[in-house]
């Protein structure tokens, strides 16, 4: 199986600190240097107050990075968020909307995620829109349903020329964190198909098509592969099996050598 370019990122929650951050990203950014010029998209997702030392640390290498969350105002009266411009003055080039604790535990709607997405947009940034049924939607059989809902409200006003912009991770709630179950490849790559059917959909086959799917949920060194080799996953967006910079690096690399994608900077 081949494909043309992977995607392989992040989000360390509320983990890491800023010394946390800063050593797994000098060590991430040194195990993955002979993959720089290979066709792989790496972004880490850290905390918000890291950011600054994100970017020292990250600037000029082949890692992108981006924040966890982003509100949809420029500016204003609305304590304790963090708006784009502030996220693109320190240096993000991707915002992460909608995660599953996001929605849950944060009660994030799909209207106030649309307006997070437009706002990514505006600003020029890379967002990457997460999107997954919980364990009793998947149990009532509407999977497919919410997740058509999640992307056509969640894509609300985002048009043809914008969505470039746009990443979707594909992350089922009961597939995610400690006490997480992975999704089987054939159930993520059939949602992956369902959700690239409702990108051509919206966009036409030639623009819908081009949007990258990542899977997200319990991603380990044991699963990794075969779900990369799923033909509706373009990446994978993982959470604790990432965070040690040794573990991340050798997913890494064996995704890139599985695919042929290896090439010597
Ligand atoms: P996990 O987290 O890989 O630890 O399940 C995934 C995520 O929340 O993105």
């Amino acid at each position: 199986m081949r494909k043309d370019k992977l995607f392989l990122g992040t989000n360390t929650k509320m983990y890491k600190g800023i010394n946390d951050t800063v050593s797994f990203l000098e060590k991430l950014k040194e195990k993955t240097l002979d993959v720089a010029d290979s066709p792989v998209e790496l972004f880490v997702l850290p905390s918000f107050t890291t950011l600054y030392s994100a970017a020292q640390c990250l600037a000029g290498s082949h890692i992108k990075f981006g924040a966890q969350n982003i509100h949809w105002e420029d500016q204003g009266q609305f304590t304790g968020e963090v708006s784009p411009l502030m996220l693109r003055e320190a240096g993000c080039e991707i915002a992460e909307i909608g995660h599953s604790e996001r929605r849950h535990v944060m009660g994030e709607t799909d209207a106030v995620i649309n307006k997070k997405v437009l706002a990514a947009i505006r600003h020029n940034m890379i967002g990457l829109l997460c999107v997954g049924e919980t364990g009793e939607q998947k149990a009532l059989g509407i999977t497919e349903e919410t997740l058509r809902i999640q992307l056509k409200t969640g894509l609300n006003g985002v048009g043809a020329d914008e969505v470039k912009n746009i990443w979707i991770a594909y992350e089922p709630t009961w597939a995610i964190g400690v006490g997480g179950t992975p999704a089987s490849k054939e159930y993520a790559d059939k949602s992956h198909g369902f959700i690239r059917q409702t990108l051509v959909d919206l966009y036409g086959d030639d623009i819908g098509r081009r949007i990258p799917l990542l899977y997200g949920g319990s991603v380990n060194n044991s699963n990794a592969m075969e779900l990369l080799a799923m033909p509706n996953i373009d990446g994978l967006f993982i959470g604790r099996s990432a965070w040690d910079a040794d573990n991340f690096s050798v997913i890494i690399h064996e995704a890139l050598h599985q695919f042929k994608l290896y090439s010597h900077g």
